[in-house]
């Protein structure tokens, strides 16, 4: 490659990256103690996705049952009283959806048993964490 095609090729790599730097996804205003626990369970919806992964990797469909149930609807319950009325019923349709996705798969692992077909409900549920980060962002009142 020539110095100027080179020049090129690189500034329009910088230019492209410096524009996806602006976050344009929808803003989500909320308490810093709102964000705090929507960020919290954020966090144990990764952990649990990865202890799903870890015992999914040994056959251990007793503990992909158990940490696929701490995801579940229970989870979302705890997390719906501090949260009441902040977010938008879009979102909140589609956290539920992923918490009613973490009971079956819990469910399925107990009677199925079959890792494949829990690999497909994962891949199928992360794509709602993919589509979710994908549109909205967080930004506190303060
Ligand atoms: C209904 C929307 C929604 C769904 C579904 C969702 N997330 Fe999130 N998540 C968010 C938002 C909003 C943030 C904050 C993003 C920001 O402000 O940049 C976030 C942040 C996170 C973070 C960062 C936590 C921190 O401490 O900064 C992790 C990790 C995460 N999500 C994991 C997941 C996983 C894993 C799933 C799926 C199993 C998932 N999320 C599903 C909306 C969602």
């Amino acid at each position: 490659m020539n110095r100027t095609l080179y020049i090129l090729f690189w500034s329009l790599i910088t230019t492209s990256a410096l524009a996806e730097e602006v976050d344009k996804r929808q803003t989500l205003t909320i308490t810093e103690t709102q964000r705090g626990h929507v960020l919290e369970e954020m966090r144990a919806l990764l952990a649990g996705t990865q202890s799903i992964l870890d015992a999914l990797s040994r056959d251990d469909m007793a503990a992909v049952a158990q940490h696929a149930g701490v995801l579940g609807m229970g989870m979302a319950h705890k997390a719906e009283d501090h949260l009441k009325g902040a977010l938008p019923k879009e979102f909140m349709q589609l956290g539920m959806s992923v918490h009613q996705d973490f009971d079956q798969i819990a469910a399925d692992a107990e009677s199925v048993k079959d890792p494949k077909h829990t690999l497909r409900q994962l891949g199928d549920s992360t794509g709602k964490c993919v589509a979710c980060h994908a549109t909205y962002q967080i930004r506190t009142t303060r």
